[in-house]
């Protein structure tokens, strides 16, 4: 090994080791480098100190904070479940037109809702209340049972035709020539009857017409004079353009013969209170609630 010989172009001593005249210089490390690492070293033993480190036979150090990572979950666990259990006893007391009234509970109300619906109503009504033929479509201001909000929990509660026995249950009568339950129509004034409720969304009813006196007489009862439906029977509305079923003469024959009875099921037993609070919420956010 050389002697130890300063560079003469750096001023820094040399290693001494040389290689085809070229030499290794002896560069100190520089010193905020030192210093953070002896503050790394000290950071570990302070970590060491506070926080769980090592294990030991019968378990680990524990460190002076007492913090663990199960210990810290457990508590986000339970500040969530303390602040549910409070959404949950407001929407237990609170009526829909209540929670609706407040930004917060509403909040909650339209992100469950949305799932719930998503969950148990989209097969039927379609996703976003679409509608389906025969299934009415949630999302207008077309209300077979009545759209505020306590009409359509109600709806939701007890369901239309279902085996609840609180449900609605009005049903549009067969007037089948010969039909047991209704008038029974002749078949001439059945198609007179059925050119005048297919024409009522386009032209409105003639009063003076032999359409509007079969009309008054066998159907005006439930869906009104007018034919603009009554809620309390469940009977559409025939004059605004929206058909539940189909449009058209054929299809108003086919519902005065034989009457289709759509079926809404109880929702008593498969959702709870609070479920179906917020599918009500829900569903009259849509865009025709009342
Ligand atoms: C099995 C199919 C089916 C499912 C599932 C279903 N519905 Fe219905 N729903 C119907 C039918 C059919 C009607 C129309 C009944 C009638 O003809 O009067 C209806 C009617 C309604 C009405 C009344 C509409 C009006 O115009 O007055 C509301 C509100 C409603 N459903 C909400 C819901 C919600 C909310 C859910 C989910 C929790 C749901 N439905 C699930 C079939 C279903
Ligand atoms: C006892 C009450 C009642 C009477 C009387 C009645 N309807 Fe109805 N009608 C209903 C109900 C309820 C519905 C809805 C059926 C459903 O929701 O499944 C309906 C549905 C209809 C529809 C289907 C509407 C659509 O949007 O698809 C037509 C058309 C109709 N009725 C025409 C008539 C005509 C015409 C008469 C007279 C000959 C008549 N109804 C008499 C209760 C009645």
């Amino acid at each position: 090994m050389a002697e130890v010989e300063k560079d003469a172009h750096s001023g820094t001593d040399t290693t001494g080791y040389e290689w085809d005249g070229i030499k290794e210089l002896d560069t100190p490390m520089p010193r905020w480098f030192l210093y953070a690492f002896c503050a790394t070293i000290l950071w570990s033993f302070a970590y060491w100190v506070a926080y769980p480190a090592w294990p030991s036979l019968s378990g680990y150090t524990k460190g002076v904070l007492g913090y663990s990572s199960r210990g810290a979950l457990e508590e986000d666990l339970a500040a969530a479940r303390r602040s549910r259990a409070s959404w949950l006893v407001k929407f237990e007391k609170l009526s829909v037109a209540e929670i609706v009234k407040d930004p917060e509970l509403l909040n909650y109300a339209m992100a469950g809702g949305r799932v719930i619906f998503a969950e148990n109503c989209a097969p039927c009504h379609g996703s976003s209340g679409s509608g389906r033929p025969g299934y009415p479509v949630l999302a207008d201001d077309d209300w077979l049972w009545g759209g505020t909000l306590e009409d359509i929990k109600t709806s939701i509660v007890y369901g239309i035709r279902s085996t609840h026995e609180d449900a609605k249950s009005s049903e549009m009568p067969s007037f089948a020539a010969g039909g047991e339950e209704g008038e029974g129509l002749s078949r001439k004034n059945l198609e007179v009857l059925a050119d005048y409720v297919a024409a009522l969304s386009q032209e409105g009813g003639d009063k003076k017409s032999k359409g509007w006196e079969l009309f008054e007489e066998n159907c005006s009862a439930c869906h009104g004079e007018d034919g603009k439906g009554v809620q309390e029977m469940g009977a559409p509305n025939l004059t605004d353009g929206i058909w539940l079923y189909a449009e058209g003469r054929d299809a108003v024959i086919r519902q005065i013969t034989s009457p289709r009875h759509g079926v809404m099921p109880s929702w008593l037993v498969r959702l709870d209170d609070v479920a179906i609070k917020q599918a009500a919420v829900y569903v009259h956010s849509l865009g025709g609630g009342k």
